[in-house]
Order: C-alpha cells, then structure tokens, then sequence
C-alpha cells in the first residue's frame, strides 16, 4: 500500500525540505563523532573542564540526531543511516586523536559555525515551503549550535 501523504506540504516541498533536512543530520552525526572522541582523547592540565564540557554537547547533538532523522521520516523520505551514507552527504572532517586541546577545542568550534551555516539553509527551505515543524526544529539546532560555538570560543579565550 502507497497511502497518500495529505499533510499540506506538496510532495516536491517535503523532498526539498527533507533534502536540506538529510544535511543538517549528516553534519550533525559527524560533529557528535568527533566531540564524542574528542571527549575521549583531549589531554592536558585542564582534562576534566574539556572533557565534560564535551560531554555536555555530544549528549545534546545525540539526542536531536533521533529528532531530525524522524522529522525526515515525518516528511515522506528514508533517512540515510550507513556510515558511508552520512559521509557522502557532510563536508565535516574526520577529527584527529593525536591533536593538542586547543586544535581539537578549535576544530569544534569551526565544525559548529559549518553546521551552523547548513541549518540556516534548512530553515529557509523550510520556511519557503510552509513546514512550521522542521523551521522549528532548526530554529532549536541554531540556537543550540551558536551555544555550543560561544562556549568553545569562550573556552579558547576568544570573544
Ligand atoms: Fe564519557
């Protein structure tokens, strides 16, 4: 069976959405890989700040992972979910366990403001097209990801 999906949002808009949508959980699952490893690999005097501080954050980009990927589900499309899927569609690096603490603190940081920069072009899709639900979700993952950036730059002494 192949039920009609009658939400409001023509199907060529679900797709566009979904599309940019797919982005934002790439890039997403990418920045938790590497903050989750980070969490594991930063030395230093300051061991304990960093490595809660990231903590903090792979636990929040964890959870929105679930929510974007079934906001995607939501709007008619199959969310990607190998390894090799996600790294086609994400333009984040790899981290490197052999960095010093302010790399890998910096890295972080840049890896939010391209996070940041591919769920701004989400929202727009999404509010050119209506979808009140994922502009909303995007509105939460800006706000979280410009958060995630202060503290990083913050941490590195920056304003
Ligand atoms: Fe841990």
């Amino acid at each position: 069976m192949n039920a009609k999906i009658d939400t409001g949002l023509s199907k060529a808009d679900r797709t566009d959405v979904a599309q940019e949508l797919t982005k934002v959980l790439a890039d997403s699952f990418a920045v938790y890989l590497k903050t989750h490893g980070y969490h594991w690999n930063v030395r230093g005097p300051e061991f304990f700040s960093f490595h809660n501080l990231l903590e903090q954050q792979y636990r929040d980009i964890w959870a929105a992972l679930d929510d974007i990927a079934e906001r995607v589900r939501a709007l008619g499309v199959l969310a990607p979910q190998s390894y090799s899927a996600f790294g086609n569609l994400t333009a984040i690096k790899d981290g490197d366990p052999e960095k010093d603490a302010q790399a890998m603190l910096k890295e972080l940081m840049q890896d939010h403001e391209t996070l940041i920069a591919t769920a701004r072009k989400a929202f727009e899709a999404a509010d050119a097209a209506g979808d009140e639900a994922s502009a909303d979700l995007m509105t939460q993952r800006l706000a979280a990801h410009e958060k995630f950036a202060w503290m990083l730059r913050s941490t590195l002494g920056e304003r």
